[in-house]
């Protein structure tokens, strides 16, 4: 059974190396940021109420978090595992997911530095249906512009303007780097496994680097 955590950055890759850590381990991806993005292009009154937060780069609360999680750990598919992708990304959230009694093995933290951040961004096309992210020079698609495993057409995120990515960069040196310190000091108590990788890498050699280590 492992329930793992990504922490990082805005574009550090959590959600490139999510994809391949789920493969590999066998377990759902719980990405807080692709569930808002698709209760925002369902057009449903939750997704309007998150909408702007998402385009400004700002953090949903606590407990919209904290439900949503609760919401989908309920589901069978969870039930030997899950990789949490951006979440917790607050002490509070940190603090609900303990509430629910998770038993995180590990906790992967990739590091990459702000001007790399930036630069990725711009470059980055998604597919809205899965997920499913490129990138226009150092990971792209068989196809230009199309997903690879459906061929529906691949997207720019709103909240991937520089200004915007700037923004999303603050909140994450505020509210979630603090994270870094909780749950090292939890692998400490041998409670779980603490793993710091260099995001800076290839994305085939990051992978290399999480997987040797789960
Ligand atoms: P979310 O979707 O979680 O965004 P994020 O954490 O800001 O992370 P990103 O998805 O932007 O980047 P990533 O690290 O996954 O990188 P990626 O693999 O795509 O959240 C969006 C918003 O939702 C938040 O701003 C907030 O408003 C809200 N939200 C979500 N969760 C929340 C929560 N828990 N609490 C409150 N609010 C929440 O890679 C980036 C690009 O780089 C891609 O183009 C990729 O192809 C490329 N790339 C990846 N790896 C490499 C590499 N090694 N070398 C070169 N290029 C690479």
């Amino acid at each position: 059974m492992k329930n793992i955590i990504l922490l990082g950055p805005p574009g550090a890759g959590k959600g490139t190396q999510a994809d391949l850590i789920c493969d590999l381990c066998n377990i759902p991806k719980i990405s807080t940021g692709d569930m808002l993005r698709e209760a925002v292009a369902s057009g449903s009154e939750f997704g309007k109420k998150v909408s702007n937060i998402l385009d400004t780069g700002g953090l949903v609360s606590d407990e919209i978090i904290a439900s949503l999680i609760e919401d989908r750990l309920s589901k069978p598919d969870c039930k030997n595992g899950s990789l949490f992708d951006g979440v917790p990304r607050t002490l509070g959230q940190a603090s609900a997911l303990s509430d629910m009694k998770i038993n995180f093995t590990h906790v992967i933290e990739i590091s990459v530095n702000d001007e790399m951040i930036v630069n990725r961004m711009s470059g980055r096309r998604v597919h809205p249906g899965s997920g499913r992210n490129y990138h226009i020079d150092f990971n792209p698609p068989l196809v230009e512009d199309c997903d690879d495993k459906s061929g529906e057409a691949l997207i720019q995120r709103e909240d991937d303007k520089p200004e915007t990515v700037l923004k999303r960069l603050s909140v994450y040196h505020e509210q979630t780097k603090p994270l870094s310190d909780f749950y090292n000091d939890q692998s400490l108590n041998n409670k779980l496994k603490y793993i710091k990788v260099d995001g800076s890498q290839e994305v085939k050699k990051v992978f290399q680097d999480i997987s040797s280590q789960i």
